[in-house]
């Protein structure tokens, strides 16, 4: 099922080389904390180039819920007038995230530590995630949850209407935990602490900053410690969000196994937390540069450039990687398989509770390929076919999961027969212009009769 209807089955075809240049959408992880830390500030924050995505579409309707005023008045650009970081008002029905795990573990952070009551959902897909990781540590603060077994959606948060200040280190590597701890944390009196072992994407501490939040990074035995005050008064922000690295990845990836492909995607986010992605597929041997380097709204910005790479040669993804490219690994196993021998993806747990348990998506779709995969609970290994090697020819589950969808499309692109997707429909919630964009380079995408 898509996100919202019946499923929409699309197929690719190899039809020539994809050229041209691909303007992707906003970062989704930056818009989703923009639209929140704008509720969180008192007076208008203005922000271009929001990713107007589905997922980040719920994150805008629900900070209406808890009371800001949200305003979209053109393409990309919209204005939050926020009510304070104490100032969220109690909603007055069940707060609906769909698809999206960053949607409701921030705002779950953000109105954990304020004296109202919230009750959480979301599509078949986040009713299946963990919420535990994110409603421990908020109890700490004093909130109390209330969900279905295993710690599901639906979900009721209790805020504490007398929050304490937390000292807390997050047992896996999750920005969304760092994040909603952080977020709890802005409306407890006193100095929050959370720690992280492995450093993961650090959008949250680079805009409380901007925010004006008083906030303290270092890095120290334990890992990263990162220490908020609390009851800062946020300043509204003018926020230009740089174009997503995570969806970069489909037209760089897709032009690399295309043959005499040539593709520009300018204005991507390379914060290093970010961009390991690119860093694997130059180690394969990917012709992928970076051009016009630069910093925009205090991110490093540049434009990639990626053409076809016949020679790429699997490698040993260095497992401390992980978390600065932990969505790109269903797309890096599509190149994978189009590189020579084996890629060796390991340290990758975190896939199982994704939108899907991608590590099971990904090594199905490709065997129905025909590509040889191995995995365990947390490592895959992709037995690479070189450049036009794949035989394709499937149908590809895609479980609800956009990126699984959007990865095997590229995989259609290149492989010897057509490979269709049984759902389209969750692209929507993080890249809504995937088909005319990746069409406009030269890809070759058909929809099922209906
Ligand atoms: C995100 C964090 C990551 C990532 C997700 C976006 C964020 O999730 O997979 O797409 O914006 O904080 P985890 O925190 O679960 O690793």
């Amino acid at each position: 099922m898509s996100a919202h209807g019946d499923p929409i089955p699309m197929t690719a075809r190899c039809a020539g080389p994809l050229r041209g240049t691909a303007h992707v959408p906003g970062d989704k992880s930056i818009s989703h904390r923009a639209l929140i830390l704008g509720a969180l500030s008192v007076g208008e924050t203005r922000i271009t180039g929001l990713l107007e995505g589905q997922d980040v579409l719920d994150t805008a309707r629900a900070m209406r819920a808890f009371g800001a005023e949200v305003a979209h008045l053109a393409p990309g650009e919209w204005v939050v007038n926020g009510v304070g970081t104490c100032g969220f008002a109690e909603p007055e029905d069940v707060i609906d995230c769909g698809n999206s795990g960053t949607g409701v573990r921030l705002i779950m952070g953000a109105m954990a530590t304020c004296p109202i009551t919230a009750t959480f959902t979301g599509d078949a897909s986040l009713r299946s995630r963990p919420m535990g990781r994110v409603t421990d540590p908020l109890a700490l603060f004093g909130a109390r949850a209330h969900g279905r077994g295993g710690g599901r959606l639906p979900m009721t948060i209790v805020g504490a209407a007398d929050p304490v200040p937390v000292r807390y280190a997050v047992p896996v590597p999750s920005a969304q935990v760092k994040s909603a701890v952080l977020l709890a944390g802005l409306n407890a009196p006193g100095e929050t602490v959370v720690i992280e072992r492995e450093a993961t994407r650090d959008h949250t501490e680079r805009m409380l900053a901007g925010f004006g939040a008083a906030l303290r990074v270092e890095e120290a035995a334990e890992g990263r410690v990162i220490t908020l005050i609390g009851q800062p008064e946020l300043k509204p922000q003018a926020i230009a969000v740089p174009r997503d690295p995570s969806s970069a990845a489909f037209p760089v990836c897709a032009a690399l196994i295309v043959e005499g492909s040539d593709v520009l995607v300018p204005g991507i986010g390379l914060n290093p937390t970010r961009a390991g992605l690119f860093t694997t597929l130059r180690e394969m041997g990917a012709d992928l540069t970076y051009e016009n380097e630069r910093e925009e709204g205090g991110e490093p910005v540049a434009d990639l450039r990626a053409r076809f790479s016949p020679d790429m040669k699997g490698i040993e993804v260095p497992p401390e990687r992980a978390p600065a490219m932990i969505d790109e690994y269903p797309i890096l196993a599509v190149v994978a398989a189009f590189a020579e021998g084996p890629t060796v993806m390991r340290g990758i747990r975190e896939l199982r509770v994704k939108e899907s348990d991608r590590i099971a998506a990904m090594a199905d779709g490709l065997t129905a390929c025909g590509v040889r995969v191995e995995t365990g609970e947390d490592w895959m290994i992709v037995h690479g076919m070189g450049a036009g090697g794949m035989p394709g020819g499937a149908i590809c589950a895609t479980h609800l999961d956009h990126r699984i969808a959007m990865s095997f499309l590229c995989a259609g692109l290149a492989a010897v027969a057509p490979v269709t997707v049984d759902d389209v429909g969750p692209i929507s919630t993080s890249f809504p212009v995937f088909d005319p964009l990746m069409e406009g380079l030269g890809a070759q995408f058909e929809r099922a009769e209906t």
